[in-house]
C-alpha cells in the first residue's frame, strides 16, 4: 500500500473539501475543486468524475483523466446505473469480471461508485476508476461517502 500514500491525510482532505464548498464562487467550481483534489491526492484514483442526475439520466460533470465515451449513462446501465438503482456504494474489484461494467479506459482494473443523496434520492455520484486491481479499501469507501455527504449541500432536491 506504500504506493497509495496520499499527499494529505483523510481528515485533512475532508477539511479541505469543507473549505472548497464554503469558499467556491459557484457549485460547479466547488465540484471542480473537489474532483481535482481527490484525483491528485490519491495515486490509485486514475480517473474520477461526478455524474449528475438530470432529466432522468446521469450526466458527466467535472472529471479528471482521459475523456470518457460515457458522457451520459441511463440509470439501467453500467456500474453507475447499478449504484443509482441500489442507492448504495458499489465496489468492483475486477471490472473485467462484471458484465454491467461500461469501459472508459482499457487500463482500468477496478472501480467504486458512491451516490450523493439529497432528501433520500440520488442526485449525483462520485465515480472513481483505478489502474490497480482491487484498489479500493473500506477506508476509501468511508472517505468517499463522507465527501459525498458533504457535496450533497451543492445539489437541489432530486427531480
Ligand atoms: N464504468 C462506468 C462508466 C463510467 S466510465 O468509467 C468513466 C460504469 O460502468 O457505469
Amino acid at each position: 500500500m506504500d504506493d497509495f500514500m496520499p499527499n494529505v491525510n483523510d481528515e485533512q482532505l475532508l477539511s479541505l473539501v469543507d473549505d472548497f464548498i464554503q469558499t467556491a464562487s459557484s457549485h460547479h467550481s466547488a465540484l471542480e475543486a473537489v474532483v481535482g483534489l481527490l484525483a491528485s491526492n490519491y495515486k490509485h484514483f486514475n480517473w474520477m468524475g461526478i455524474y449528475i442526475f438530470e432529466d432522468g439520466i446521469l450526466k458527466l460533470g467535472p472529471f479528471r483523466g482521459v475523456p470518457s465515451p460515457h458522457v451520459t449513462i441511463p440509470t439501467d446501465k453500467g456500474i453507475c446505473g447499478a449504484s443509482f438503482r441500489e442507492k448504495s456504494t458499489v465496489v468492483i474489484p475486477d471490472v473485467k469480471s462484471d458484465p454491467r461494467y461500461l469501459a472508459c479506459s482499457p487500463s482500468t482494473k477496478s472501480e467504486i461508485v458512491v451516490p450523493i443523496f439529497k432528501n433520500g434520492g440520488v442526485v449525483a455520484e462520485i465515480d472513481v476508476d483505478s489502474d490497480y486491481p482491487d484498489a479500493f479499501s473500506e477506508i476509501d469507501k468511508k472517505v468517499l461517502e463522507e465527501v459525498a455527504s458533504r457535496l450533497s449541500q451543492l445539489f437541489k432536491k432530486s427531480g
